[in-house]
């Protein structure tokens, strides 16, 4: 990638003197906080980090359907159907207007869908997980949206600006999932004993891998430095993650729920909680694609590409028969 090509200032980024005047002068409007739009010059590293980033990102959307689609049909309620499946649907709107901020960049749907499929890109490491039961809808909610908004709600301020105005709306969505999370871990927590210990054991099973969402540890993070420099990325993966365990460690004490974590303690100098780092080794198998569920996951929509091909045919035909019957007016 670009952040490894160009030369080192030591952070992995071009100083001011190596960069050309027109890349310096892309940095003095992205250090002055105006929006970049399409039409815009850019570097080429810029162009294709954003790509790489929103293209993982809508991917993230589309993907993340397919843990808590699987327990619309379960749902213990109608109203709790009725929730789950409004959430699911917001995904998929997520999804579609990060593809739509990708493709103001010059690449098709299609090429992102075939990198996806050829697993040539990646989704959030968090959907290789399994959903088991109904407590663990409440923990996605909770901790996985959760961590969502917190990477999410400083890229309102990312410097590409259809990315940025995607970011405002699905801020706005997020935070209702969260709290439908909460409310089914609620329910859980001071329900019968058998339900407080499902909400436990879904806490148990989601707490490392919501961790990981925020990438690997900023000393192996390839990306941020230029990320940061270019302010594609407004925060360390370090500072975001800290920032979740910080207000979710309460939320877990309200519950009277343990986050299994035997070294996590308050620091009173530093105003943080010290807290286990996850296994990284764990979280570099499932990216590779060695997750529970990866290859179900990946399998899920590869077939649902090819059963609606019919559908984008019929679109298609249907579109060429418009425009010829324009021409000919
Ligand atoms: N899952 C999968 N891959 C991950 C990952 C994760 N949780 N975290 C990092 N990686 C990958 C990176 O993509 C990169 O691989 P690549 O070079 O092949 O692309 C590699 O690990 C090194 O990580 P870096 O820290 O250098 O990567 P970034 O600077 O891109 O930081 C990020 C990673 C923090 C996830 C950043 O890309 C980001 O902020 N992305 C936007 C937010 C996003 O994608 N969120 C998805 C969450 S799920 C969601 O939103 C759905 C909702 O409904 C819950």
């Amino acid at each position: 990638m670009y952040a490894q090509m160009v030369k080192s200032t030591g952070k992995g980024i071009k100083s001011r003197e190596e960069m050309t005047d027109e890349e310096r002068q892309f940095q003095d409007r992205v250090d002055a906080d105006e929006k970049i739009e399409p039409k815009d010059w850019m570097p080429e590293g810029y162009r294709k980090t954003l790509i790489r980033q929103i293209g993982q990102h809508a991917h993230s959307e589309i993907v993340g359907q397919l843990p808590e689609g699987n327990w619309i049909t379960r749902a213990p309620t109608l109203e709790r159907k009725a929730i789950l499946l409004a959430k699911v649907q917001d995904e998929a709107g997520h999804g579609l207007y990060l593809y739509c901020a990708a493709e103001t960049l010059g690449v098709s749907r299609d090429e992102l869908m075939e990198k996806l499929h050829s697993g040539d890109m990646k989704y959030s490491s968090i959907f290789n997980y399994p959903t088991l039961n109904w407590a663990d809808i409440g923990a996605v909610g909770w901790l996985v949206d959760g961590a969502a908004i917190m990477n999410q709600v400083p890229l309102q301020r990312t410097s590409y600006g259809p990315y940025s105005r995607a970011m405002i709306r699905i801020c706005k969505e997020e935070s209702f999932h969260q709290r439908q999370g909460y409310d089914i871990m609620m329910k859980m927590a001071f329900g019968t004993e058998d339900q407080k210990k499902m909400a436990q054991d879904a806490l148990n099973r989601f707490w490392y891998p919501s961790l990981m969402m925020f990438g690997p540890s900023d000393k192996d993070s390839v990306h941020s430095a230029q990320s940061m420099a270019w302010k594609i990325k407004i925060n360390t993966n370090d500072e975001l993650r800290q920032k979740f365990v910080d207000q979710t460690v309460p939320q877990a004490e309200y519950l009277g729920l343990t986050v299994p974590d035997e070294n996590l303690k308050w620091n009173e100098e530093t105003g943080h909680y010290e807290f286990t780092e996850p296994d990284w080794s764990e979280f570099f198998e499932v990216i590779k694609g060695n997750g529970p569920c990866n290859k179900e996951r990946l399998g899920a929509r590869v077939k649902a590409w090819e059963d609606g091909a019919w559908v984008r045919d019929g679109l298609m035909a249907h579109a060429e028969k418009k425009a010829a019957k324009v021409a000919a007016e």
